[in-house]
């Protein structure tokens, strides 16, 4: 049960804990920030108030909350979405804004090595961490342990295959490694060639009704809330 649900159940009363979703792999061009920035439009698209906070120092997700905002004074239709750059130095901190938000996105660097105790913390504080892994041989042999890692210390994590193509010998076997080393998502996302598009706009497929290729990404949402019980 997530850990809001929990505390829920134990005051009897309804929860307004921040829900903290932890994004994290230990490889870059893992899918980290697309799929952090899919679920930001999401939630607020179903009105959950929620915050990105962006711990790489490559500020990915918030140069695209940034493109978003200048975007939105043009065109306000578009779901509003907030993202603030923290840091790993002070995860402390950077938890403390969560307050006030029913959901917290947190995208994170791909050097996990380099920062164990902050992201022990911040897997520690979350309800879900969901670690996007490319089907490749390389990607598969750091993230497969990576998850094993996690799970050991109990967090409930769940691996978002990314780049997916089914017809492949290496998918089969790629995704066979992931399922015996932990949970795994249900709905991958395929190999996306117009992605980057609606980011230069700090846009993202889910902005755009028709776009070819929301389904995965509604898919995951829908999983993410009834995980964390959003
Ligand atoms: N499913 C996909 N199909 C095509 N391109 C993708 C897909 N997922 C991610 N990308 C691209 O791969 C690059 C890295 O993705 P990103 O989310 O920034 O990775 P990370 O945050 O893990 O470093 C970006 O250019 C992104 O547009
Ligand atoms: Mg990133």
């Amino acid at each position: 049960m997530p850990k809001a649900a929990v505390r829920q159940r134990a005051a009897g009363a309804k929860d307004t804990r921040c829900g903290i979703l932890l994004i994290s792999s230990p490889k870059g061009g893992s899918g980290k920030s697309v799929l952090s920035r899919h679920i930001l439009v999401s939630a607020a698209q179903a009105g959950i108030k929620a915050i990105g906070l962006d711990f790489d120092q490559q500020q990915t997700l918030s140069k695209w909350a940034g493109r978003r905002a200048r975007t939105r004074e043009a065109f306000p239709d578009f779901a509003e979405t907030l993202v603030e750059a923290v840091s790993l130095g002070d995860w402390r901190g950077a938890l403390r804004r969560t307050e006030g938000y029913r959901l917290a996105v947190l995208d994170t660097p791909p050097s996990v090595e380099d920062h164990l105790p902050a992201i022990d913390a911040l897997g520690e504080a979350a309800d879900l961490i969901l670690v996007p892994a490319v089907c490749t041989q390389d990607d598969v042999e750091s993230v497969a342990p990576w998850v094993t890692a996690l799970s050991s210390k109990g967090f409930t994590t769940s691996v978002v295959l990314n780049r997916a193509n089914r017809r492949t010998t290496s998918y089969a076997r790629m995704r066979g490694v992931l399922v015996k080393a932990g949970s795994v998502c249900p709905t991958e996302l395929p190999q996306l060639e117009d992605i980057h598009v609606p980011s230069t706009k700090g846009l993202t497929l889910l902005d755009y009704s028709k776009s070819r290729g929301i389904e995965p990404f509604e898919e995951i949402w829908a999983y993410v809330r009834r995980e964390m019980k959003l």
